[in-house]
């Protein structure tokens, strides 16, 4: 079901061949010609494991969160997603079905009427709905085995086929490619394709961490956080300033994320005028490093990470400290979440022959004092 064999593609002079032997968790290294930035990534779930990008001091931080192990982006019971590329539906699925064409109540079963394993933290009251499809179902593209097409010292992509897993309609094949160069920036890109009539809303899930747990920092909450929108979707429409530290306000956060949690897990939909890019920034004071994101997706997914308990890396003090609540901020640059289900939106998620998909991001590093 998955290719095993060698794999060479393309007419590019620098393209090679790729052995399957050691897939799913063999990690391939880009490095930028000056320096300024590095990333490792592994073929599960076209997963980012570290990224170093220089402090204010030119000291190189690995300032995302992950595994030393990165076998345990399978087998870590709570699935916290760390730095996958998300699909074939990102964030949450009402009652996890949708049917095509959209109606409100997608109601299985149905002709065109689609069933999507609820796995939000087994069925745990959040958002609006019991029980809700969360990251693509149980084994979404994120816990899946990629396979590596093609690198080169400063890129990588790799491919899925999704053959209808998890119930969703027709194949899709997806090719995700990881860039950096000079200047410390960051682009990953994700094309996708669809044999039938499907919604494909996809997402990269990096957690940040921008001080990497040095200088006596454990938490995200003075972060700075600024995003270019000022409509947040439904929830309680709890009003955001466009620059803020993460922790201010913070007693307004309480049950944000949800009964029993504090924080952000918030959908923004992006400006994106001739006064704002669609972006977001994040920077911390401590280690000067930020990050300006910008992408083509219409909205951001902001979670500021309630529900981690796992061990931290070695590079972050781990295996003996945890990642724990609020030890990073997870910012996801994608669709209108349940736009599937939410006709009112004319927001078209569906994808076909002839229609494909296209996502990226941009994500460009610098200091500040
Ligand atoms: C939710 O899913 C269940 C189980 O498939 C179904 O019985 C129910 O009708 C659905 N409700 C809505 C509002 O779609
Ligand atoms: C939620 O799922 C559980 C277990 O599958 C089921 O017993 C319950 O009826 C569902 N609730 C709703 C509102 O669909
Ligand atoms: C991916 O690879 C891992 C490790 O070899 C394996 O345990 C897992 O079952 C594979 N996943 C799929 C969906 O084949
Ligand atoms: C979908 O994928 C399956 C599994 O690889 C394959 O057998 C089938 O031919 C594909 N269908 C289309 C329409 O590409
Ligand atoms: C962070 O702490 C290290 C010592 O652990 C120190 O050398 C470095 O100067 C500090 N960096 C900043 C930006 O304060
Ligand atoms: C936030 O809530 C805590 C606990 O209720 C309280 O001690 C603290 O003073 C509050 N902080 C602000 C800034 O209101
Ligand atoms: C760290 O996380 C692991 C896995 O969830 C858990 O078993 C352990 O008790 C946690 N340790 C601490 C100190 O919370």
């Amino acid at each position: 079901m998955f290719m095993r064999a060698l794999v060479v593609l393309g007419a590019a002079a620098n393209f090679i061949s790729v052995s399957a032997t050691a897939w799913p968790f063999d990690l391939t290294e880009i490095k930028a010609p000056d320096g300024s930035i590095s990333a490792k990534f592994v073929s599960f779930g076209a997963t980012m494991t570290e990224l170093w990008v220089k402090d204010k001091l030119g000291k190189p931080r690995d300032i995302v969160l992950g595994y030393d192990d990165n076998s345990r982006l399978l087998t870590d019971p709570d699935h916290p997603v760390f730095n996958p590329i998300v699909g074939r539906y990102a964030n949450r699925l009402k009652n996890g079905t949708f049917s095509i064409p959209i109606t409100k109540v997608a109601q299985p079963p149905g002709p065109n009427v689609y069933q999507i394993p609820t796995n939000d933290h087994n069925g745990q009251v959040r958002f609006s709905a019991p029980n809700v499809t969360l990251h693509g179902g149980i084994y979404g593209w994120d816990r899946r085995n990629w396979t590596l097409v093609s690198k080169t010292p400063t890129s990588v992509t790799y491919k899925h086929l999704d053959p209808a897993d998890e119930g969703f309609p027709g194949n899709v094949t997806a090719y995700a490619t990881h860039t950096v160069s000079n200047g410390g920036v960051l682009k990953t890109t994700v094309h996708a394709t669809a044999t039938e009539k499907t919604p494909i809303m996809l997402t990269q899930h990096i957690y940040w961490n921008l001080d990497a747990f040095q200088n006596g920092t454990n938490d995200i909450l003075s972060h700075h956080l600024q995003v270019d929108g000022s409509r947040v979707i439904a929830l309680d429409g709890n009003a955001v300033p466009t620059e803020q530290k993460i922790g201010a306000r913070w007693n307004d956060t309480i049950d944000l994320c949800g009964q029993g949690c504090q924080g952000y897990d918030s959908a923004w939909i992006y400006d994106r005028s001739e006064q704002s890019r669609a972006g977001t920034s994040l920077w911390s004071d401590v280690s000067g490093i930020r990050v300006d994101i910008s992408t083509n997706q219409p909205a951001v997914q902001v979670y500021s990470a309630f529900w981690l308990n796992t061990p931290r890396k070695v590079v972050h003090g781990g295996p003996s400290l945890n990642y724990s609540k609020w030890s990073a901020v997870a910012i996801e640059q994608q669709g209108y979440v349940d736009a599937i289900n939410t006709p009112e939106w004319g927001v078209d998620q569906i994808y076909h022959p002839g229609r494909d998909f296209e996502w990226s991001s941009t994500y460009k590093f610098s200091t500040v004092k």
